[in-house]
């Protein structure tokens, strides 16, 4: 399951997404919001990391403007790794070697092209583990010392 969450600034991307994984058959869970309406990134982010920390959905999809709004905030959530990227090798590696589970999209800064295409290489990409396990567990330390 996949959660979903934007404001305002990534609401029309985060629809464009929703039909690409309607095509694919991928279950989600829309966490809002629901109308393009102004609302606070930090709000949403938050909706739908809890939603991964807590195991109801395996990985979230956040939008805002620019990916990084919501990428701070959803990264201040205990056992979040959000990344915001705009280039595939970014989507790519920071699940092969951070275990992003969280991926933040700027939708005034991508086009929906290239947004379903970041998209799919998160989803389908997995952790390496090995050595990058050692930094990713560290990374949980950092969390411990807030
Ligand atoms: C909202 O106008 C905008 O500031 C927000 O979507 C995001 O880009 C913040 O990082």
């Amino acid at each position: 399951m996949i959660a979903l969450a934007c404001d305002h600034g990534g609401f029309q991307l985060k629809e464009e997404v929703k039909k690409h994984l309607d095509e694919l058959g991928l279950p989600y869970e829309d966490f809002g919001c629901h109308d393009g309406e102004a609302c606070d990134y930090p709000d949403m982010a938050k909706l739908a990391c809890d939603a991964v920390v807590d195991g109801r959905c395996d990985r979230a999809l956040l939008f805002c403007g620019t990916g990084i709004g919501i990428s701070m905030a959803a990264n201040k959530i205990k056992g979040i790794r959000a990344a915001a990227c705009s280039d595939w090798f970014s989507a790519k590696y920071t699940r092969a070697h951070n275990d992003a589970n969280a991926l933040c999209l700027g939708g005034r800064v991508v086009g929906a092209g290239l947004a379903i295409e970041l998209v799919d290489i998160f989803l389908n990409t997995p952790f390496e583990g090995g050595r990058h396990s050692r930094r990713v567990e560290k990374l949980a330390a950092l969390e411990n010392l807030r």
